[in-house]
């Protein structure tokens, strides 16, 4: 039987695994997650006026446009029948539905309707139909994306709170990163909690990840900010606050491994490989209980090296070679995490309760308390 605090915790998150083999579930917890800051593409992939991309957002479709200065965003539906507006991953050119060519203008209002007058009896003024509008914005050349949200005006800045110059410093590129992407066959959440505990590199990543064993409780600093947190491999109870000054200053060099988990399904970690510092974005974007698909960014460190003008020479001619390297390992370590988070997917109608998650496991913790919020809110 269970004790009374095992009940108490389950009466906390009663439904944390729900969404994993129920598609009620699924489909209720992507539209509450859909109203929050959620990462929909790069700044790189909208660079010129009438580049647009297509992402997913709480379970539905949608694209971003640049107009002139402006990015903005909507959901892939047209207004008339509901065909999707953009069938690609991305392109330029106007809003113009393939299906009965209606034309939308940058606010989302069809202007070009064929024969509108002679079939609908009226205007498109007069129609006033119009594609429902997502909330942009950017941070660094993340491109982040929310369906409107009667409840709060929270801006992207604010709900990164002390990532947000972090994310900004680390994320802001120059030129088009490499990218892995592939599919899991298991819920996001599974994957995502992968990646916030710190106690199975041992078991998992043996040659990978975890060759020095266990690590001890004493190096594990975390750090908790709004819906987010941080893992700071080695660090003093300061570093984040330090960290968030030396980025604004410019001054920040990397020293040691980090990772900053954005909420929902975001993380973002600096990381020493082939004697260079890289950046590795990483997202876990649901598709069904049961899938979801894996995308990655991975780059070098944007921080000053310092290197003279020889070595940066040397360095630029032999970062391919690295990058293949580094990829090997990005691709090695997901794909132990994914096998792992598909076997847990495979035994999905057996979770509930609540685990017992010891302190290299407190991130997961946090995610859920966060994530119980998202579900009631
Ligand atoms: S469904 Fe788009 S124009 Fe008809
Ligand atoms: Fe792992």
């Amino acid at each position: 039987m269970d004790t009374p605090t095992e009940v108490a915790r389950e009466a906390r998150f009663p439904k944390w695994a729900a969404a994993l083999t129920d598609q009620d579930a699924f489909q209720q917890e992507q539209a509450r997650l859909g109203r929050i800051w959620t990462l929909l593409g790069l700044t790189l992939d909208v660079a010129n006026d009438g580049d647009w991309f297509t992402a997913e957002l709480g379970g539905r479709s949608v694209f971003v446009q640049r107009f002139g200065e402006k990015l903005k965003g909507y959901e892939n539906r047209c207004a008339h029948r509901f065909y999707p507006l953009r069938t690609e991953k991305n392109g330029n050119g106007p809003i113009k539905c393939g299906f009965h060519g209606w034309t939308y203008n940058q606010e989302g209002h069809a202007v070009g309707i064929p024969r509108c007058k002679e079939l609908f009896g009226v205007s498109p003024r007069e129609m006033s139909a119009k594609i429902a509008p997502i909330e942009v914005a950017t941070c660094g050349s993340l491109v982040f994306g929310r369906f409107q949200n009667p409840h709060t005006d929270e801006t992207l800045e604010q709900f990164l709170g002390e990532a947000a110059p972090i994310v900004e410093a680390m994320c802001t590129l120059k030129r088009r990163p490499r990218t892995i992407s592939l599919t899991v066959e298991a819920n996001w959440k599974l994957s995502y909690q992968i990646s916030l505990d710190d106690y199975h590199s041992a078991a998992v990543h043996p040659t990978t990840f975890g060759k020095g064993g266990y690590l001890p409780r004493k190096a594990l600093r975390y750090f908790r900010f709004g819906s987010h947190n941080a893992f700071f491999l080695g660090a003093d109870e300061n570093a984040l606050q330090d960290m968030v000054e030396a980025v604004k200053q410019g001054t920040y060099r990397p020293m040691r491994y980090r990772i900053f988990q954005i909420f929902p399904n975001l993380l973002i970690s600096l990381f020493h490989a082939q004697h260079y510092w890289y950046v590795n974005v990483q997202q876990y974007v649901p598709v069904a209980p049961g899938r979801s698909f894996m995308r990655s960014w991975y780059y070098r460190a944007p921080f000053e090296t310092g290197q003279g003008p020889l070595a940066r020479l040397w360095d630029a001619m032999s970062e391919p070679g690295r990058a293949h390297i580094v990829e090997y390992y990005i691709r090695q370590v997901n794909s132990e995490d994914n096998g792992v988070v598909e076997r847990l997917q495979e035994f999905a109608s057996q979770q509930g309760g609540w685990p017992r998650i010891g302190y290299a496991e407190e991130r997961i913790k946090w995610f859920e308390e966060a994530y119980a919020r998202a579900m009631t809110d």
